[in-house]
């Protein structure tokens, strides 16, 4: 089964698609495992964070079209991954992205579609986690990258206020990577965060660092202006401002996170 022709109703055939292969995961009962139940709602949430996104960027209908489908299928690879590997940590598993990317392709989904739009949907999955996006000269496959990691990275702030406020994290941190609560920043992520690169993840060495790096994309990690109004709208820098007051009395909190309000406005 294919999505057939790249017009207006390919997103929801696509969408058809998708939903099927997620239903070879549910049980007997007809739910989902429940941390694939939580990816499947991330998926959602991006899909409609993506379309927020190329309506606010006045996206042509053709981009805007290669981009809702990338963000629908950015994470097709996670279900699969936990059924094989149980877990969700690519460097104990596999590069998710890679694995969305390839399943996406031998299903054959967007195999009428014409090869520019297939590839630039395919590469999108692919790149959407890569620290840096490659080189590529073409546009529509720039344009459907970009606002998938922007969607992601805006549904990556509501998964952590939701852990924050659903886990004991003083004494579980087990959403947070397992990271000391109470260490300060290190100063080695404060410095590229205040110098707008990205942070090595071996640089990642507390709670503080794993949210000053979501402020660090707030800073500069974000590819477009719907994106930052969308982080404003829904108070996701207050938020963290406060929560890492919780954690920390680091000097490092209130410099990065007036500097990243000073990016956002
Ligand atoms: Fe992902």
């Amino acid at each position: 089964m294919t999505a057939g022709d790249f017009d207006a109703g390919f997103l929801n055939r696509l969408g058809a698609l998708y939903d099927a292969y997620v239903d070879e995961y549910r049980g007997a009962d007809g739910k989902l495992p429940p941390m694939m139940q939580l990816k499947r709602e991330h998926t959602a949430f991006v899909v409609a964070n993506a379309k927020a996104i190329v309506a606010g960027e006045r996206f042509d209908e053709h981009t805007a079209r290669v981009a809702v489908a990338a963000a629908l299928l950015h994470d097709t690879g996670r279900y699969e991954q936990l059924k094989r590997y149980n877990t969700f940590r690519d460097s104990d598993s596999v590069d998710h992205a890679v694995f969305s990317h390839d399943i996406v392709r031998e299903k054959g989904w967007l195999a009428a579609c014409e090869p520019s739009v297939r590839d630039a949907i395919l590469n999108a999955v692919l790149w959407h986690n890569r620290r840096d996006l490659p080189p590529c000269d073409d546009a529509v496959t720039v344009a459907a990258a970009k606002v998938v990691r922007d969607a992601d990275k805006l549904d990556i702030f509501r998964v952590l206020e939701r852990q924050v406020a659903t886990t004991d994290w003083r004494y579980d941190c087990q959403a947070f990577w397992n990271l000391p609560t109470t260490a300060k920043p290190n100063p080695k992520a404060v410095e590229a965060i205040m110098a707008g690169r990205p942070v090595d993840y071996q640089n990642i060495q507390s709670l503080a660092d794993f949210v000053l790096i979501q402020v660090g994309w707030m800073a500069s990690g974000l590819n477009y202006a719907t994106t930052r109004k969308l982080v404003v709208e829904r108070n996701h820098l207050p938020f963290r401002r406060d929560f890492l007051h919780q954690i920390t009395d680091s000097p490092f909190v209130d410099q990065i996170c007036d500097y990243a309000e000073s990016r956002l406005s």
